[in-house]
């Protein structure tokens, strides 16, 4: 056999290059589909798809404007799958006054039809594709708009945001050219704010995306996200390990209990929205609920501390909800003395 000659290597150089260039396309979720419809009907009605969706097909759906904007006037839609819509101008700018740049609210939180300001009047450049997009890139500005920051190969959180780039799985079908990824750290790519071992948190409430933080702050933290969720269905309906399939011996004190038969469940009290994304619905009730688990049972706990950083003040979640997030969002009328008062073996109470 003849000896490899330098354009011998070179053509397989190419050739290596081209397929790995190849392996790295992304196709889509439509591309997905026609092998795995149950994902992909699953995915379809959750939120992930919709985190950032172009005007054209954005406006499908029963999404409102700011007041004096067309559908002309937007490029992209942020959000409006779940808590709130935040919308793009021609320059890619996040929309934050009219269009002459008086004030004017441009957030519209969808529980209560209302809406709020977002950075009033700032220029507010789109600097959240990382998280909102598929196939990120930080460099370059996606459709030429000044106002994004970075490139992206599809808008939302698609299969491969995920997956990979499924290019090579598409034509082939084969399994080992696909990523699963089962770990938190996935999900914590933007499930996450700021440093992991801190819980920003703002006017009495943990802040939004924080699940990753919080999960390593809890009991929890060795478990994964896909312990408890399926991955690709809307969280209402993504649990597919129940609180009871871990920890029988609280589930078996918990049956027949006076809260256990009106229907109160285990996440109505470990698990309250003890944090904020669009609207708070009460003092001690947000819209998003914590993954902290652990209850302090002490009627004098605080919930938050401050640092001072760089002469500004945060705030941060300890770790913990105390009695006002966890019992007094239902229990309106009673205080925090009367919930430490009767929370011993609240698990039984009753029976
Ligand atoms: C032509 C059919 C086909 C298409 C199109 C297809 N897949 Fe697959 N996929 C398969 C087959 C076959 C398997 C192996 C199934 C098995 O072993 O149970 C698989 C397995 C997978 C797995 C599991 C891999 C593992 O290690 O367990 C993932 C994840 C996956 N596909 C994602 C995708 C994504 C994302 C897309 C779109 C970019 C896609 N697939 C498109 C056929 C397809
Ligand atoms: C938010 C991240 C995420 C997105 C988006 C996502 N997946 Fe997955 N997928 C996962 C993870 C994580 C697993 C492993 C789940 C486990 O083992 O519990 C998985 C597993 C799978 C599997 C293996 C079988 C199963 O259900 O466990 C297939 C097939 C699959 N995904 C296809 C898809 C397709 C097709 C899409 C888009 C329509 C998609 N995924 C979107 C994260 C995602
Ligand atoms: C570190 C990742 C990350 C960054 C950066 C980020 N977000 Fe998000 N965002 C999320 C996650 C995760 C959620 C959903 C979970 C939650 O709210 O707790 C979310 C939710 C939202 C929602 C609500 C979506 C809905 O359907 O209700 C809007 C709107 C939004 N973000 C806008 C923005 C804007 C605008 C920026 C940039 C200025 C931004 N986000 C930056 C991760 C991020
Ligand atoms: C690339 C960024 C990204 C990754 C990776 C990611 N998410 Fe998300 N996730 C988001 C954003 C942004 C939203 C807000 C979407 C919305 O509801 O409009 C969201 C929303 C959600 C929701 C609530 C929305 C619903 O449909 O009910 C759940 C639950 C969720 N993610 C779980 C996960 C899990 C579990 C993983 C890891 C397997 C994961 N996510 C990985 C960005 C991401
Ligand atoms: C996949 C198994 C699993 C599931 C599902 C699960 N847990 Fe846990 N949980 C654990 C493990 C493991 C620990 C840590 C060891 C221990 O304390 O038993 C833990 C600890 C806890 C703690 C102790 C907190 C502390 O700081 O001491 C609470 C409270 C808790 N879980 C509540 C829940 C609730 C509520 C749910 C449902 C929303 C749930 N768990 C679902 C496995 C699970
Ligand atoms: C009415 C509110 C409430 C409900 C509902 C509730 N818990 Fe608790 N749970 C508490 C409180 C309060 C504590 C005590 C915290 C402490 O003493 O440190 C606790 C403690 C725990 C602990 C820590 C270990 C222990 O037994 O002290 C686990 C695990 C736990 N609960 C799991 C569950 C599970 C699983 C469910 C549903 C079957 C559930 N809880 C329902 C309020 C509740
Ligand atoms: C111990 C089980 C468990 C683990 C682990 C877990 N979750 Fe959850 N998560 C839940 C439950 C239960 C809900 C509430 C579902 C419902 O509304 O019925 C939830 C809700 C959510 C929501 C929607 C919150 C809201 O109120 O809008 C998001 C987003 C989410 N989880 C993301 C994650 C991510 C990301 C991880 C990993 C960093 C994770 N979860 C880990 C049990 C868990
Ligand atoms: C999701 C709503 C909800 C949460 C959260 C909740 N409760 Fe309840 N609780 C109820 C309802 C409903 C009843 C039954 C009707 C009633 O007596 O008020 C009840 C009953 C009780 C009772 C019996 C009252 C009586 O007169 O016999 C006690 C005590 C109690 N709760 C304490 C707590 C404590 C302590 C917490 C927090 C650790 C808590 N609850 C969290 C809804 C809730």
């Amino acid at each position: 056999m003849k000896k490899p000659t330098i354009l011998s290597l070179f053509v397989i150089g190419i050739l290596v290059l081209g397929h790995e260039a190849s392996a790295a396309k992304y196709v889509g979720a439509e591309a997905c589909a026609r092998c795995h419809a149950e994902q992909y009907n699953d995915f379809r009605v959750s939120g992930h798809p919709y985190k950032l969706s172009k005007a054209e097909d954005a406006k499908k759906r029963p999404i409102p404007l700011p007041q004096g904007y067309s559908w002309a006037d937007i490029s992209y839609v942020i959000g409006g799958a779940h808590k709130k819509v935040r919308y793009m101008d021609k320059q890619g700018y996040i929309i934050t006054a009219t269009k002459d740049g008086s004030e004017l609210k441009t957030q519209y939180n969808l529980e209560t039809g209302t809406w709020s300001f977002y950075h009033k009047g700032e220029k507010k450049p789109y600097g959240c594709g990382s998280c909102h997009t598929t196939g990120y890139k930080k460099d370059g500005h996606q459709d030429g708009l000044p106002g994004i920051r970075g490139t992206w190969a599809e808008p939302g959180i698609q299969c491969e945001a995920c997956h990979g780039p499924g290019g090579e799985h598409v034509r082939k079908g084969d399994k080992k050219k696909i990523t699963v990824d089962r770990s938190a750290a996935l999900c914590g790519r933007c499930h996450i704010r700021g440093a992991q071992d801190k819980i920003p948190a703002k006017g009495g409430f943990i802040r939004h995306h924080e699940q990753y933080n919080e999960l390593l702050a809890s009991a929890h933290k060795a478990l994964d996200c896909v312990a408890c969720h399926d991955p690709h269905k809307r969280s209402a309906f993504s649990i597919k390990s129940e609180c009871s399939a871990c920890h029988t011996t609280q589930a078996s004190a918990y049956k027949g209990s006076t809260m256990e038969q009106v229907g109160v469940r285990c996440m109505d009290c470990h698990m309250p929205m003890a944090a904020k994304s669009a609207v708070a619905r009460g003092k001690h009730e947000g819209d998003i609920r914590t993954h902290l688990f652990a209850i302090s049972t002490d009627a004098k706990a605080d919930m938050f501390y401050v640092e001072k950083e760089n002469g500004k003040e945060r705030t941060y979640a300890k770790g913990f909800v105390t009695l006002d997030f966890a019992c007094l969002s239902c229990h309106a009328n009673k205080d925090r003395k009367w919930a430490a008062a009767t929370v011993k073996n609240i698990h039984s109470y009753g029976k």
